[in-house]
């Protein structure tokens, strides 16, 4: 990995933590918190690809809150907690380390972009809530193309605007699914691997793996 120009992250599972909706209403929600958090989790993903290929889209937003819906009705949660969720995931947490680290990299004079499935406003509001607003350059969002992650339509946004080569790109996401995405592309993809988690059987190791974004640091 020489010659980086840019990099660029996966937002949600990457930079915010997606199950910290649900953990803010583990009291009311109960032991089953985590479990509910998963499956809804897993089911918004399994909508985008499923939107892609059946050529239906909708955005995230409306994604996020079909697979609420499911998922709210799978685990029995009582419908009178629809609209706190829906309001908590719009303002999610980051991961501890991440604002340090996103600071040092801008020090080093990197051009930083979110790329996301989550729409223009929704990712603005993440970055605004979290105080990250100075820290990227870009915030791409996969509207503009229309199709979700993985389509190389998506992977493509950053480098038409930058008119850089997909090697001089590192692309880091906490999704394994999407490291491959990015790796096939043609991105230096590195997995970050929170929770000691299986990589996928998708034609593509990923550059590094790391256990949070300290250790990007070291690498770069
Ligand atoms: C995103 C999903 C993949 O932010 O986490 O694009």
């Amino acid at each position: 990995m020489k010659n980086i120009k840019v990099i660029i992250f996966d937002a949600y599972g990457t930079l915010f933590d997606v199950n910290s909706a649900a953990e803010k209403c583990k009291q009311k929600i109960g032991e089953k918190w985590k479990n509910f958090s998963n499956y809804w989790r897993i089911t918004q993903l399994e909508y985008t690809w499923l939107r892609s290929l059946m050529k239906r889209h909708k955005n995230f937003w409306q994604i996020t809150e079909d697979s609420l819906d499911k998922s709210m009705d799978k685990y029995s949660i009582d419908v009178s907690m629809r609209d706190e969720l829906l309001n908590l995931y719009k303002v999610l947490s980051t991961f501890p380390e991440v604002k340090e680290v996103l600071k040092k990299l801008k020090e080093k004079n990197y051009k930083l972009a979110i790329l996301s499935n989550g729409t223009p406003s929704l990712l603005n509001e993440l970055v605004k809530s979290n105080s990250l607003t100075n820290i990227f350059n870009d915030i791409f969002s996969i509207e503009e193309v229309g199709i979700y992650k993985p389509a190389s339509k998506v992977y493509d946004i950053p480098i038409k605007k930058y008119q850089v080569q997909k090697k001089e790109v590192i692309f880091l996401s906490a999704n394994t699914w999407d490291v491959s995405g990015g790796g096939n592309y043609g991105y230096n993809s590195i997995w970050v691997n929170r929770c000691n988690n299986t990589f996928d059987k998708l034609d593509y190791k990923p550059k590094h793996q790391v256990k949070n974004l300290n250790e990007i640091l070291d690498l770069i």
